[in-house]
């Protein structure tokens, strides 16, 4: 096999032929699908006419080829494993082509594949090229007209993008309907859906009074799963004509529900197409999670329409041109929609968790990366997460009215365009007055920037002096990087007052809270007329996607999880504090000396439960411990087990001084009002259950009871979820076993319960987890060819259970192992999704770097996908 090579952002040429038109048919057929497309065909003017016409292909049996209706001779085109040329074409043509596909045999699901028997297409960011012969980049914009033909009685929905304008009866109990979709699009943005499916259907007015029908498209057992998602996007439009102005522009919305899907969703023209675990819900199995994720997505999705449909990516290296905003503009709405700092706490800590570990392993990239093999590994927490992070900065540096102005201009400027990120930045620069050169750097600069913070105060002079230097470690390809424009939303807390001081920058009233920028590797500011010793608040809300250290000691913290005005770093004082005083159990644990807990760990602890409550699902953040990811995180080499025995350790120190304070806070919260996923309810249950847990850690006999209780109430998925998970980690079988059991049998019928019931089972802290896993990828319910098994079983213990994943039998690491390698065949996409925990090699001591590396060389020595090939090669470099 020759080497798969990478695609270049230099390379870029914009396409010798566009497509104005598109015409196309499928005939349905499980092993022989036959696909008709007609292309209506332009050369570029500044293109020879002797450019030859190549379109993209894989997997396509062609069975015919014309151009204006003239059948081709075998030499006027040449055929390869990736690909059609036709060496000459007229400079405007049609171009007919027929070809045969196997949605069956498709277990890759891309393309036109089947679930459950129903037919269903994935085609970002490269599946369209195998459904048909076509230019698949996302600068070629058409309009499409879709039929799909199918059997009357297996198939009798069948849907594409746009609208229906015709449906009919054909011979052999076969069915047709015909889809226009006014609005050109990308080749990625196409959809088709065939089934027996049903719907569930509402409407929305939009505020220049078209009446657009809502669908959601459903197996029949799921009709009743269809309310949150559906509330939701009425939620969503609204919030997008109101904060956007941007309105939807088709009569019909649908959404559909598949079982086997790559991803979350897809935000296809006029038809999303989701996993069905990130649209279904119902209060009896969904978790509170699950409904807020459902929102977001289909938020997501649904202001994808104009943020990557009406204006789209040029190429793919502009990723995050559609995804760094979207994902912006769905955690605006979901923080307007629920508690706002608990959005922003859960999206940071994610963050600061898992994007900073790719940040420091070898798939770093940057925002926007220059080069890739396969660019479906690069729908990454860099593209998505941090693209959001950057554009967040952007709309704090210029402010929400110029941002909205800026919006405002680049959907009017480059509506039905395939555009790039300097076009975003550039209306945001034309409508601030900004100069956002320096800013862009964010972009092409992979790396998480270090910051290091030290301040001093002069009691004569009133001043406090604040310097801050800025360095980004290299990354795989980039070893010099320059300072970026750092903006560090900060308050200067009074330590007399406990409030926030008057700030005077240069002579300059701020107010008492402001962003300072730092765009230099090292700069002072000087604070003036500072009355009192402040402690600094630094980057609230998360600024800027940096780390920041600051010498705090932890009378300091203290004082700031008491007092600091900003909820966030309030919340984020607390994972300072703890975070240093895991760091001393994490030492004593690797130095066998005798663990012991921080009293002012316990003393804030106290404070915060037993302070007057303002928001409940706040303080249900700061009674939580940094995750043990997360404090590996922070180390320089992991030590597992070190880090599970201080984490514990702190939580069982926790549970015993404050045992009590755990109970009573349970016993308020509880609560059997009928389950909504209203933000109050859902404040109630995690700070309940935050206690439960802390009970359960040290498992109190109150605590036993109450969690069995909970179970056995049976009132909600989150409290039985939750309940069910303390059981199972529990040091005692009787505890864990009937109630799995009664759980795994209650709901064999439902595989979005059993992916939980999965997920639990391998979260258990215990060495005969592996067994389990096992013995569960037997069970008649588990199947590779489904991602969401394969995440909820193998992803969850990989990505979850850090003491058993990271045995120093190396067994963990070759059960992984064993799976990439049959999906490297079956699915490529989650195969190279799943080897991340393997390529952060480099973090672990030198045992476990060997047994890592040993099972990388194993994937290695396979033939392998582009995908796995681009990962594998990457993490041994
Ligand atoms: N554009 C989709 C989203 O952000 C992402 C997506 C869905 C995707 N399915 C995919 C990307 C398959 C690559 C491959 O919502
Ligand atoms: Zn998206």
């Amino acid at each position: 096999m020759s080497e798969p090579q990478p695609t270049r952002l230099s390379d870029y040429h914009p396409p010798a032929y566009r497509v104005t038109h598109t015409e196309l048919t499928f005939d349905l057929d499980p092993a022989a699908t036959r696909v008709k497309a007609r292309l209506h065909l332009e050369r570029h003017p500044e293109r020879a006419a002797d450019t030859p016409l190549e379109l993209d292909g894989e997997r396509l049996a062609l069975e015919a080829i014309a151009i204006d209706g003239q059948p081709l001779d075998e030499g006027e085109y040449a055929l390869t494993d990736t690909g059609l040329t036709v060496h000459r074409v007229p400079g405007t043509f049609r171009l007919d082509t027929e070809v045969a596909i196997a949605p069956e045999a498709n277990t890759a699901l891309e393309g036109l594949y089947q679930s459950n028997g129903m037919y269903c297409t994935q085609c970002e960011a490269e599946g369209f090229r195998r459904i048909t012969f076509y230019p698949d980049r996302p600068d070629v914009m058409a309009t499409f007209s879709t039929t799909v033909i199918g059997d009357a009685r297996r198939e009798p929905v069948l849907l594409s993008n746009g609208n229906p304008v015709e449906r009919g009866e054909l011979p052999g109990g076969r069915h047709f309907v015909t889809w226009e979709d006014p609005h050109p699009k990308p080749c990625y943005l196409f959809a088709l859906v065939a089934g027996d499916l049903e719907r569930v259907e509402d409407s929305f007015t939009t505020r220049s009074g078209r009446e657009v029908t809502l669908q959601i498209w459903v197996e029949e057992e799921n009709l009743g799963k269809t309310d949150h998602a559906m509330a939701s996007l009425k939620r969503a439009m609204r919030w997008d004509e109101e904060t956007y102005g941007r309105e939807y522009d088709l009569d019909l919305f649908m959404i559909v529900a598949v079982n086997d899907f790559n991803m979350g969703a897809m935000e296809n023209k006029g038809l999303n197409i989701f996993n069905s675990a990130a649209v279904l819900t119902h209060p009896k199995t969904a978790t509170d999670a699950a409904f807020q994720r459902v929102e977001g997505i289909v938020a997501h999705e649904y202001f994808h329409n104009w943020s990557g449909n009406r204006v789209t990516c040029r190429d793919w290296f502009q990723l995050s041109l559609k995804e760094g905003f979207t994902v912006f503009r769905d955690q605006c709405f979901s923080a307007d929609t629920n508690s706002a700092p608990v959005k922003r706490i859960e999206d940071v800590s994610f963050f600061r968790t898992a994007q900073f570990a790719e940040d420091a392993g070898p798939t770093a990239h940057p925002v926007r990366p220059d080069h890739y093999i396969e660019i479906s590994n690069f729908y990454t927490l860099t593209i998505y997460e941090k693209g959001a992070e950057i554009v967040r900065m952007l709309r704090n540096l210029v402010g929400w009215e110029a941002f909205r102005q800026g919006s405002d201009l680049y959907f009017a400027r480059h509506d039905g365009q395939a555009v790039t990120i300097e076009d975003f930045v550039g209306c945001m620069e034309e409508a601030s007055g900004l100069d956002l050169a320096q800013f862009m750097l964010w972009y092409s600069q992979a790396g998480t920037p270090e910051i290091d913070a030290f301040g001093e105060y002069d009691y004569a002079r009133c001043e406090y002096r604040l310097i801050l230097r800025q360095r980004t470690p290299a990354t795989p390809d980039q070893h010099d990087k320059r300072p970026l424009h750092v903006p560090i939303h900060l308050g200067l807390v009074g330590t007399k007052s406990g409030h926030d001081l008057p700030l005077t920058l240069d002579g300059e009233a701020l107010g008492s809270d402001a962003v300072i920028h730092l765009r230099e590797a090292e700069q002072e500011f000087l604070f003036t007329d500072v009355s009192e010793a402040p402690v600094p608040s630094l980057l609230r809300g998360f600024s800027a996607p940096v780390k920041l250290r600051f010498p705090y000691s932890r009378e300091d913290l203290a004082f700031l999880l008491a007092n600091d005005a900003d909820g966030f770093n309030r919340w984020d004082a607390g994972q300072r504090l703890a975070m240093l005083a895991l760091d001393d159990l994490i030492a004593a644990h690797r130095n066998g000396v005798e663990k012991v807990m921080d009293p002012r760990v316990t003393e804030a602890f106290r404070g915060l439960l037993n302070a007057e409550v303002d928001d409940r699902a706040v303080l249900a953040e700061m009674l939580t411990l940094p995750s043990e990811a997360y404090i590996a995180e922070q180390q320089p080499l992991v030590d597992v087990d070190a880090i599970h025995a201080a984490r514990e350790f702190m939580r069982q120190g926790l549970a015993t001084a404050l045992r009590d304070d755990f109970l009573r806070v349970y016993r308020e919260n509880a609560d059997d009002a009928p389950y909504a996923p209203e933000p109050e309810q859902i404040a109630r249950r995690s700070l309940k259950n935050v206690a439960l847990a802390y009970l359960m850690a040290i498992e109190d006999e109150d605590g036993i009871e109450l969690a069995r209780e909970q179970f056995a109430a049976d009132h909600n998925m989150s409290d039985v979820r939750h309940a069910l998970t303390l059981l199972v980690h529990s040091s005692r079988d009787e505890l864990s076993e009937p109630a799995l059991k009664a759980f795994g049998e209650t709901w064999a019928h439902d595989p979005l319960v059993m992916d939980q019931w999965f997920a639990i089972q391998v979260t258990r802290p215990q060495p005969d987890v592996l067994d389990r896993l096992k013995f569960l990828m037997h069970h008649p319910a588990f199947s590779l060819k489904n991602p969401n098994k394969v995440r909820a079983l193998i992803g969850t213990f990989a990505g979850q259970n850090r003491v058993n994943f990271h045995r120093l039998d190396g067994e963990g690491y070759r059960l992984l192992t064993d799976v990439v390698i049959e999906l490297n065949r079956l699915n490529p996409e989650i195969a190279a999704r799943l080897i991340t925990p393997l390529t952060r090699w480099a973090r672990f001591d030198e045992e476990r770097q060997a047994l890592m590396k040993a099972e990388l060389e194993r994937i290695r020595a396979e033939e392998l996908s582009p995908n796995v090939y681009e990962v594998v090669e990457k993490a041994l470099a």
